[in-house]
């Protein structure tokens, strides 16, 4: 007996009309399937696909009683690869209790918009939270530096007091120092775009760490583009970028070795092809010891930090790509372990075109 024989006329023909892949079981072992299963799952004839189980290409398919409904599950196609289905099982009218159609739907793609949308939702709620923290934190912490700068006066240099009470200074002002931080990274889009000269800002950033002992060892290697256009930004955010990414390469060289800042203007994005924009191009390379390929993909996420001791705050990345996006742009990573590390930013120059 063919498979089809076990119909009627009227439910075989308003299941040939189905236009979504469909398959018709008794549970455990195909009994039919449409064109649109066959092209889902890869397979040109029904033969390849009739009698066998449900699981060969639907997992994890329920053993046991027939789960009706909507549910999500792999799916298998004939050349091994997957996507992730979404399959509606109901009982076939008529044949309630025997036989059951399931129809499925690829839902691969939406499935990774989905996570997309959940992370970057999660990001914005991060932040606002972050920001609304760190303006509460950050006023009593302007109290506490100024009773313990008040109450060092009173107590004579060199004591052991003293010295607590620079503890307590520094570590408030580590606290100030990273309130404020999360507040820029509350921060949404700033109204005050206005032409940068990303060349200067390099230049004021470097001049202000330049002294600091990080410094001391490392050799410059300026490639600053004479041709570089202003772009519409937010300068005091630019700064933030170029500082942080100069420190995390000053700390990650740790000695000697050399940072490359290069600055270019580039037509049509070098990271995304399609994008055909204008761009100004920011690298900034160093010698240091490098990224291992396990964190590489961690590195912008908020609080990820590798400095121990309370060396570091983990905001740097991602308050810097903050900035970048907010900008139209996109920053990346590459790097080599024991050679160095090279940050690439590109910021379309007018954000509209
Ligand atoms: N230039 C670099 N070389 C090596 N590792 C880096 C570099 N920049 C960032 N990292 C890694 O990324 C982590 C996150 O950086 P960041 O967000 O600036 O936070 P922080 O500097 O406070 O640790 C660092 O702890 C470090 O492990
Ligand atoms: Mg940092």
């Amino acid at each position: 007996m063919e498979p089809r024989d076990l119909l009627s006329d009227d439910i075989f023909e308003s299941w040939e009309k189905i236009n979504q892949p469909g398959v018709i079981h008794d549970g455990m072992y195909v009994i039919l399937v449409n064109e649109d299963f066959l092209g889902l799952f890869g397979y040109s004839r029904p033969e390849d696909v009739v009698g066998r189980a449900m699981g060969e290409f639907i997992t994890p398919w329920p053993t046991g009683s027939v789960k009706l409904g909507r549910r999500e599950y792999m799916g298998r196609r004939s050349d091994g690869s997957r996507m992730e289905v979404e399959a509606i099982c109901l009982p076939l009218a008529a044949c309630e209790g025997i036989l059951y159609q399931t129809l499925l739907k690829d839902i691969s793609q939406e499935k990774n918009w989905e996570g997309k949308l959940l992370e970057s939702e999660r990001l914005t709620a991060m932040g606002k939270i972050a920001g609304e923290i760190a303006h509460e934190i950050n006023n009593p912490l302007g109290g506490i530096l100024l009773y313990a700068n008040l109450l060092k006066e009173d107590i004579p240099e060199g004591s052991q007091q003293r010295e607590n009470l620079n503890k307590i200074i520094k570590l408030a002002t580590r606290c100030r120092i990273i309130a404020k931080a999360l507040l820029n990274f509350g921060r949404s889009t700033s109204k005050a775009y206005s032409p940068v000269d990303l060349n200067a800002v390099i230049k004021d950033m470097y001049s202000m760490v330049e002294d600091h002992k990080i410094f001391k060892e490392i050799e410059m290697d300026f490639r600053l583009s004479g041709e570089l256009p202003h772009f519409m930004g937010d300068r005091g955010q630019m700064e933030q970028v170029v500082l942080n990414l100069l420190i995390n390469a000053a700390e990650a060289i740790g000695g000697v070795g050399t940072i490359r800042i290069e600055t270019r203007y580039i037509h049509g994005s070098l990271l995304d092809g399609a994008d055909k924009r204008n761009f100004i191009m920011l690298v900034v390379e160093d010698t240091g010891h490098g990224i291992s390929p396990e964190i590489i993909q961690k590195i912008f996420e908020p609080f990820f930090t590798t400095k121990q001791g309370g060396k570091g705050t983990g905001l740097g990345l991602s308050i810097t790509r903050g900035i970048v996006q907010r900008h139209g742009g996109r920053i990346t990573c590459e790097s080599t372990i024991g050679k160095g590390t090279k940050f690439t930013v590109e910021i379309p120059v007018n954000l509209k075109n």
